[in-house]
């Protein structure tokens, strides 16, 4: 999710003009124009674009390039009503937004919403997707559990007569909607000759809401700052929700990130009162829901600790929906976007976190115990004892992996930290103290076990002043983002100690004010702006899908990008969103065969309503607005994606 209207920031840095966007802004409001022509063809734009259209040349040309690590062939960039794939693909909905779970799940009925629907129906906003594979049917199909979350919800969309940020038409029965439609969804699935379909009614099936009791497990569980009136021992709380990105550990379970979690609480705490520096730097309260109005613990002037009870690291076990979900908070509280894990050459598991705010920053968890194949398992609460580490990026290309413990340095009551649970309550805060690097909006943060490389997506910063720039981070106003790849030393993912270099700048390389690095092979279709999330398939190539490319005129979508050899630094358009969507997932299974993706709020735009969005998809009856779904891609003649 883009919070570019969030306030919120890190202190070290301080608000401010831009210089070059105005450059920019004219450059691609012409190729806004061209982005807006969906029929436009490959060598049209590389007419306009001012490149080679002579056929025989550019034959000729691309004898004498390298071969790619991708053979698919590329879509344009563009923009319309509905999503396109690479030919020799096919993009089938596998589930929607309101899409029954249960037999006796009531059908999706827009003008007629409620809670108690929403909790036994596919949620709202898809983002995360992990898949973990379960033996095969007794007729030999493959079958698996989807875990998908639900970020946030888009009221005005979602609901028939409300119009953003207004807060008076929204009920309590919206109110409660909302709260079912966050959070996540395990979901059994089979493929059959008719391709992967949902298992209606499968005992694995469950939908986590904002309202589903969980567990708090660490550092900070039965702290003071974590008691409600609800809950006096600190150790119980209703609920996950804006759940991003994710991961699926070792050992099987889905970890669901918190991120956007200031924007669902209300009120004003008291004057003076001890939480209103941590709740600032969070941005709490964001007011952006009518939640508070109708539940006392979403306004935090009457549980002013219930803000500390979100940003944190969830775990669940899909296969037992019975199993209470346990926020960890051993990893720290912040906007996480994601929880990729890998296991370091000695057992120990580490998880890579980006903190989803400009100037905030990148971080590692590492397990003090060790992951045992086959003996490890969903009750090992592994994830409560490790160590937290935030990045600070040096100048010469070296990462330190600084550990947020109190005690030593500046961890301590002279600071306004009195123990371990205030070190994670308030990480952001002991990052600051420490030193890390302020990043341009870290995102997903992907390992590569067989590498020892780490990708970092970094979305973009437009508040990055002249000036404020750092090695890591090496353009102000740095609108269209950057990857930045971490290689741990000797694929020893748990070192204190790594190097990175940029992978690529990402924006239009024909605009040179916007100072992007692509690969001179990436053809006009090939680059990227605002990565996101991302995903290493089983042939260890990487994938990276968008949120905010719109901002040049063309839809998010995937693109494969290469990452070694000549072409390193080469992007491929894979596939495109419906307008006003961004792209999240997305997943591999472990074949390579089939590809997960996360088509989030599509229909969203400046005005966009349940009334008139920008795109009825995927339906495209006048009777539903639009739906965010989650998609499979398959080739039409088997094998591997990506070719
Ligand atoms: Fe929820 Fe950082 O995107
Ligand atoms: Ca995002
Ligand atoms: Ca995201």
């Amino acid at each position: 999710m883009d919070q570019s209207e969030n306030t919120t920031a890190n202190p070290r840095i301080a608000a401010g003009a831009e210089t070059i966007s105005d450059i920019i802004e004219r450059r691609l409001s012409r190729r806004g124009f061209l982005g807006g022509l969906t029929a436009v063809s490959g060598l049209a734009l590389a007419a306009c674009a001012g490149r080679p259209v002579d056929a025989a040349a550019a034959a000729a040309h691309e004898m004498k390039r390298p071969a790619p690590a991708f053979s698919f062939p590329e879509i344009a960039r563009a923009l319309d009503q509905t999503h396109h794939v690479s030919e020799g693909y096919r993009a089938d909905i596998l589930l929607r937004w309101g899409d029954p779970l249960w037999a006796d799940s009531p059908a999706f009925d827009p003008l007629n919403q409620s809670a108690e629907a929403q909790r036994r129906q596919f949620g709202y906003n898809c983002d995360y997707v992990g898949f973990v594979t379960l033996d095969p049917d007794t007729d030999g199909a493959p079958r698996g559990l989807l875990c998908v979350n639900h970020e946030y919800t888009s009221t005005q969309l979602m609901f028939p007569g409300i119009r953003e940020d207004d807060p008076a038409g929204i009920t309590r029965e919206i109110a409660l909607t909302e709260i079912a439609a966050h959070g996540g969804t395990v979901v059994e699935i089979r493929r059959s000759a008719e391709g992967w379909k949902p298992v209606i009614g499968s005992p694995f099936n469950r939908r986590l809401t904002a309202d589903t009791p969980m567990q708090i497990t660490g550092p900070a569980a039965g702290d003071a700052r974590l008691v409600t009136g609800e809950d006096p021992a600190g150790r119980n709380v209703l609920g996950t929700m804006n759940n991003c990105a994710g991961g699926i550990t070792p050992w099987g379970t889905y970890l669901m990130a918190e991120e956007n979690i200031n924007g669902n609480f209300l009120g004003a705490l008291p004057e003076g009162h001890p939480e209103t520096d941590n709740h600032k730097r969070m941005g709490v309260p964001g007011g952006w829901y009518g939640w508070g109005k109708f539940i006392d613990r979403f306004d935090v002037s009457k549980q002013p600790n219930e803000p500390n009870r979100f940003g944190w690291i969830v775990e669940v076990d899909p296969q037992d929906p019975a199993s209470t979900p346990k926020k960890r908070t051993a990893l720290g509280r912040f906007k996480h976007e994601g929880a990729e894990s890998v296991v370091a050459p000695d057992g120990r598991v580490v998880v890579y976190c980006g903190d989803d705010q400009r100037f905030d920053y990148v971080y590692k968890f590492v397990t003090a115990g060790r992951y045992v194949p086959g003996e490890t398992n969903a009750d090992s609460n592994l994830l409560d004892d490790g160590t937290l580490y935030v990045a600070r990026f040096n100048d010469d290309g070296t990462v330190t992996w600084l550990p947020l413990v109190f005690g030593p340095g500046p961890l301590t009551p002279a600071n306004g930290f009195s123990s371990q649970a205030d070190v994670v309550i308030e990480a952001r805060r002991a990052g600051d103290l420490l030193g890390a690097t302020p990043m341009d909006r870290p995102e997903d943060v992907e390992p590569d076990p067989k590498t020892g490389r780490v990708y970092v997506m970094l979305t973009n910063n437009d508040r990055r002043k002249p000036g404020e720039e750092n090695a890591a981070n090496p353009r102000h106003s740095n609108r269209f983002g950057h990857i930045i790849e971490i290689t741990e030393p000797g694929g020893d993912f748990a070192s204190e100690t790594s190097t990175w270099e940029i992978l690529v700048r990402c924006g239009d390389p024909s605009i040179a004010e916007v100072g992007a690095t692509w690969n001179p092979l990436t053809t006009e279709n090939g680059w990227l702006a605002s990565p996101d999330n991302c995903a290493i398939d089983a042939q260890g190539r990487l994938w990276v899908s968008t949120d905010g490319n719109d901002d040049t005129g063309a839809a998010d979508g995937l693109w494969a990008l290469e990452t070694d050899g000549q072409r390193r630094g080469t992007g491929r358009h894979f596939f495109r969103c419906p307008i006003g969507a961004e792209l999240c997932g997305p997943r591999f299974t472990p074949d390579g065969e089939t590809l997960f993706l996360a088509v989030q709020h599509p229909g969203d735009g400046e005005g966009a309503n349940f009334e008139s969005p920008t795109t009825r998809w995927p339906d495209f009856s006048d009777a539903s607005p639009p739906r965010p779904s989650v998609m499979v891609i398959t080739r039409i003649d088997g094998g591997v994606i990506g070719g």
